[in-house]
């Protein structure tokens, strides 16, 4: 009986002890777990940037319920502060498993560095809220668009401009190239990975983004047409009942709209930096037309904004192009439904892009060139990280009597004369084709079929651009004063 106790006794801390183990070891593989570090984390704004920030943090199945909560404090404060998960928005990402978490915070301090980690057991990160007047401050952004033909192409160009340490990035549409396709989801993980590895400094500070739209944010039905794409349509009717079945045309910018929480939907919208600069989001003929309502908000909140030193509209569809015409429709839209605005209310520098190369024009009023400070000047024409273009389809003056101005035809000429200017469309034969130069064109004062970074400085009497090419080479510069 005895021995029995005792060994029963001795059966008992032998369980004890190996229960003991294993729950030591599991608070043990606990304790060393490696940190929790999202797929993807993009930061952005909705509300003033010198004293918010956005914060998206993307999460996949297997994190479980990691990284459901968001801690943030100031640099150099004790205590986290945290935003729990009920307060957290949890968004799907389009055609994905993957969660989009955001959150919004805001009443932060103007021209401060804030840490902010995903749970207790988790990589942090910073970021930095802007100034809250230029006074004795200059804000240096990137500007650009059209950034991911290829991921190495957009992290080529992401590294040139974070040698510049810029305070965020600008970039005016044409993202992902996903078009709003469910199978090509895989480009957005590209691209915010690229964000991942290249936008991120060393010791952690992340680098915000505004994004304007661009045509390849959207789903279009003439895409279906398309020799190669996996639902490619025979007929319109074909096309248009895939969409209809699908419901891609009804919310035809799916991803832009789910994984941006600027500008939003409608994709324009205006970010105040305190009264100091404001960045107008707009969108250039993709999901909302550029005349009509938005150009009707556009009128209102610059007449709200005249006269505030930095304005700084941001669009995609270039009004001045360096690569196509500028007699092209979209280009009359904006310079017939918003460029009246810019001029009335004082913007000085327009950021555009679309055209896959840069350029800057001089100071202009409507189509002519006048003089510095009395004139609009517009930046482009998004080569972030895509195939570059040439100007090979502008028609050299001394030809122009060779044209018949035939609009009826369909498909060969289309010459329109203006202003001295001889301009032309890509269905004029090829011999036609002219590689052009700056100096034919008096709308452009800069020109490079370049992948590129512009980046901007802005004080309070004046601003800086200087425009950096993918493999680091400084090829352009512009200053500008405020009177
Ligand atoms: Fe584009």
């Amino acid at each position: 009986m005895y021995t029995k106790k005792r060994y029963s006794y001795f059966a008992t801390n032998i369980f004890g002890i190996a229960f003991l183990i294993l729950v030591v070891s599991t608070i043990g593989f606990r304790g060393t777990q490696t940190p929790f570090d999202p797929v993807a984390i993009f930061l952005t704004w909705q509300t003033d940037p010198t004293t918010s920030m956005t914060i998206d943090w993307h999460t996949t199945p297997q994190d479980g319920d990691r990284g459901r909560v968001l801690q943030y404090k100031k640099i150099g404060d004790a205590n986290w502060l945290e935003i729990q998960e009920k307060a957290v928005d949890r968004i799907a990402f389009p055609y994905s498993d993957r969660t989009i978490n955001r959150v919004e915070i805001r009443g932060l301090d103007p021209g401060t560095k804030y840490r902010f980690r995903f749970g207790d057991n988790s990589r942090a990160y910073y970021f930095k809220t802007m100034p809250a007047s230029l006074e004795n401050e200059t804000i240096r952004f990137a500007k650009g668009g059209d950034t991911r033909h290829r991921e190495d192409w957009m992290s080529e160009t992401n590294r040139a401009v974070m040698e510049y340490e810029p305070d965020f990035i600008l970039w005016a549409g044409d993202l992902a190239y996903a078009n709003g396709e469910p199978y090509r989801v895989d480009r957005w993980y590209s691209w915010f990975n690229s964000i991942k590895e290249t936008l991120i400094t060393e010791n952690g500070r992340v680098i915000p983004i505004i994004n304007t739209i661009g045509n390849h944010e959207l789903y279009g039905v003439r895409r279906l047409y398309r020799a190669g794409h996996p639902h490619q349509a025979e007929t319109e009717e074909e096309a248009r009942k895939y969409l209809r079945e699908n419901n891609l045309w009804e919310d035809k910018a799916t991803y832009f709209f789910h994984l941006f929480a600027f500008p939003g939907n409608p994709p324009y919208g205006v970010l105040d930096f305190a009264d100091y600069m404001s960045i107008i989001a707009l969108d250039s003929n993709h999901f909302t037309t550029v005349r009509g309502a938005q150009a009707a908000w556009l009128e209102e909140i610059l007449a709200e904004r005249s006269g505030r030193k930095h304005l700084f509209p941001a669009y995609h569809r270039p009004a001045y192009p360096s690569v196509r015409n500028i007699m092209g429709g979209h280009s009359i839209d904006i310079r017939e439904a918003w460029v009246p605005f810019f001029e009335k209310h004082g913007v000085r520098i327009a950021f555009e892009a679309h055209d896959h190369a840069y350029k800057r024009t001089p100071p202009m009023s409507g189509l002519n060139v006048v003089d510095e400070n009395e004139g609009i000047v517009y930046v482009g024409d998004g080569a972030w990280g895509v195939n570059t273009r040439s100007m090979v389809h502008l028609v050299p003056p001394e030809r122009i009597h060779q044209y018949d101005f035939d609009l009826d035809s369909g498909d060969v000429i289309y010459v329109h004369e203006f202003g001295g200017y001889i301009v032309r469309d890509r269905s004029l034969p090829e011999d036609y084709l002219y590689e052009s130069s700056v100096e034919d064109i008096p709308y452009l004062e800069a020109f490079a079929a370049k992948r590129h970074g512009v980046i901007v400085d802005i004080h309070s009497n004046g601003g800086e651009l200087t425009t950096v090419t993918s493999d680091g080479k400084v090829i352009d510069n512009y200053s500008w004063s405020l009177n």
